[in-house]
Parts: structure tokens; C-alpha cells; sequence
């Protein structure tokens, strides 16, 4: 069948199932069935696609009409202009994450990961690794900094290797290169394993902030299809920051900066955790849609 027939009928199937953005997500599955770029998937609407990829776009959006994501029926989501490998295991990178990755280089980039003051390598944590988004982007734009990305999945933690393997080469991760990412099973800040982590100069995390109570409110495909110990903190959304920050107190050196992503209803909660004997320069950060996601603190 023609390409610009099946998508005709995927942009159609996908709206009587009220799949929202249904001509984004029929060309996204017809992309990734055709093993081609949206530029060649829209330049030759002529191209005839063979039975068998014909046949795995079907099963697709069936599989898309039925609420799962499309980044987890292709295995794919782009973010900071890298390729993820997701699936079930992890949580789908949100654009507006890469506010955090943003945030991070404003405070590290001069020097490419190396501290100007005292000349050496910056040593960065990403708590919640998840896909590895996080750290392989740093890792990407911070060629000389050293990154422990650390998660309580152990099937997380593999795919996130996968990632950096994938954006950075095999040589980034263990010997050759240095290896720059570290990937380490813990429990937030505590290495499960009894490894000591060394001091940090930055740390960042997008934890999980979603309360249990929102649970009936927060969208079927996330409810349903993302890993809920990555989505969900707990009763009230902030018990994941209570035990994160107190131990970033430990991990970091002074005047350190840990850099957390924020849910929409969080802010006050977690200002408050932000104890003044322990930290200053506190500051808040939008993101393009101008909610606050982001909070800046400096360990005293
Ligand atoms: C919101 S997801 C963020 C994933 C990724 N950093 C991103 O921004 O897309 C939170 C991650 O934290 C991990 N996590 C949850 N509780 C944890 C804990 N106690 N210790 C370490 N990781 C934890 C989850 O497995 C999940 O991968």
C-alpha cells in the first residue's frame, strides 16, 4: 500500500479511537515502519511500503488506538537532539526536562565540565537516572566531566547504559574514554552495592513527584503504561525530595549545586526543605510554558 494511503487511514483510525495529536502519531508510527525521516515519509507520499511493513504499522496503531504510547510501541524518544532507546522500564523524557540539562551547563559549561577555581573535573550525580537522558546529555556537552547516574531499577539502570552506548560510544563507558558515566544501582544518594560515592559539585534530578492521591487525575497513558515507581512519590508527591535533599546536604561539596526538576504543586512544600542553615541562592526557574519545573540551591 502507498505511503500517503496508510497514513490517510492511520490519522483516521487514531481519531475515532480519541487519540489526541492523531496525524503527529500516524506519522510517527508510519516513520518508524518505514525506517524512514519524516522529510522522505512527506516527499514520497508515492512510495509503496512492503506487506510486512504494512503489517507492523497496523499492529501499531491498533496498539496506539488502545492508549499506549507511541515513544513505547517504537522504542524511541528524541530529547536534547539525541535518540533514546525506551520502553516499559523507563520513564518517556519530557521536553520539558531538558530545562534541567539547560540549568546544569549554565553553572558547569565554562571549561566543558572542568572547574575553573580549582582546575579540576566536575563531578556530577543524576539521581533517577531512568532512560539515562539526563546524564548522557551532560555527558555529550561536558566532555570532561565525571557523571554517576544512579537508579533503583536495576532494568532502568541497563537501559540507560544502552543510551550512552548508543550517543557516546562504548569508549565512554568503562576504561578507554575515562569512563565518564558511572552507573550505579542505589537507593537515591546510597549506593545499594556499599560503593563510596566521592563529593559532588553538582547534583540533578528529575525525581519522582506525582502524589498517589492525583493518581485518578493523572493521564490514562501514564497511569497505565509508565513504570508508577518513576511517576509516583508517595501520599503527598514530596516524599521523595524529604530523603533526597537532606542526603544531598551530605554529597555535595561546599557551595555545590543541586538542581531538582519540580512538580506544578510542589514549589512551597519543598521550599521548606531547603533548610537556611544549609543552603542559599535559592532560585526558581521556568519552563516555556512558564510554570515553575526547576529549583536551584547552593550547599552552604
Ligand atoms: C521521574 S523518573 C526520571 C527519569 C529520567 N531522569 C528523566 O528525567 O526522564 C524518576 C526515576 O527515579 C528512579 N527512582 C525512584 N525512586 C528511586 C530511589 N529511591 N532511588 C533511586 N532511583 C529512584 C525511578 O526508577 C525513575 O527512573
Amino acid at each position: 500500500m502507498r505511503i500517503d494511503a496508510l497514513l490517510k487511514q492511520g490519522i483516521e483510525q487514531l481519531e475515532k479511537a480519541g487519540v489526541g495529536s492523531p496525524r503527529l502519531n500516524a506519522e510517527l508510527l508510519l516513520m518508524h515502519a518505514a525506517g524512514c525521516d519524516r522529510t522522505a515519509l512527506l516527499a514520497h507520499p508515492e512510495r509503496e511500503l512492503s506487506a510486512g511493513q504494512s503489517a507492523t504499522y497496523e499492529a501499531w496503531l491498533h496498539e496506539r488506538a488502545a492508549g499506549k504510547p507511541a515513544q513505547y510501541i517504537t522504542g524511541h524518544q528524541e530529547f536534547w537532539g539525541l535518540e533514546f532507546l525506551v520502553n516499559p522500564s523507563v520513564l518517556i523524557p519530557r521536553p520539558e526536562t531538558e530545562l534541567l540539562v539547560e540549568t546544569t551547563l549554565e553553572f558547569a559549561r565554562t571549561g566543558q565540565g572542568i572547574n575553573q577555581s580549582s582546575g579540576s573535573t566536575l563531578t556530577i550525580a543524576d539521581v533517577g537516572t531512568g532512560s539515562g537522558c539526563i546524564a548522557v546529555a551532560l555527558a555529550k556537552e561536558l566532555p570532561a566531566a565525571r557523571i554517576y547516574a544512579l537508579d533503583n531499577s536495576q532494568e532502568a539502570l541497563s537501559t540507560a547504559r544502552r543510551n550512552a552506548e548508543r550517543n557516546l560510544g562504548t569508549g565512554d563507558l568503562g576504561g578507554g574514554n575515562g569512563a565518564r558515566i558511572h552507573f550505579l544501582h542505589s537507593d537515591l544518594l546510597k549506593p545499594i552495592s556499599g560503593e563510596v560515592l566521592p563529593t559532588f559539585d553538582l547534583i540533578v534530578s528529575n525525581p519522582p513527584y506525582v502524589s498517589e492521591r492525583d493518581f485518578p487525575y493523572v493521564m490514562v497513558e501514564v497511569r497505565k503504561h509508565e513504570p508508577p515507581s518513576a511517576v509516583f512519590a508517595g501520599e503527598s508527591g514530596v516524599e521523595v525530595y524529604e530523603r533526597l535533599i537532606p542526603q544531598a546536604v551530605q554529597a555535595l561539596r561546599k557551595d555545590g549545586l543541586m538542581i531538582l526538576e519540580l512538580g506544578y504543586d510542589v514549589r512551597e512544600r519543598v521550599r521548606s526543605l531547603l533548610l537556611p542553615e544549609h543552603w542559599t541562592d535559592i532560585d526558581w526557574r521556568k519552563d516555556l510554558a512558564g510554570i515553575i519545573r526547576a529549583v536551584i540551591a547552593r550547599r552552604k
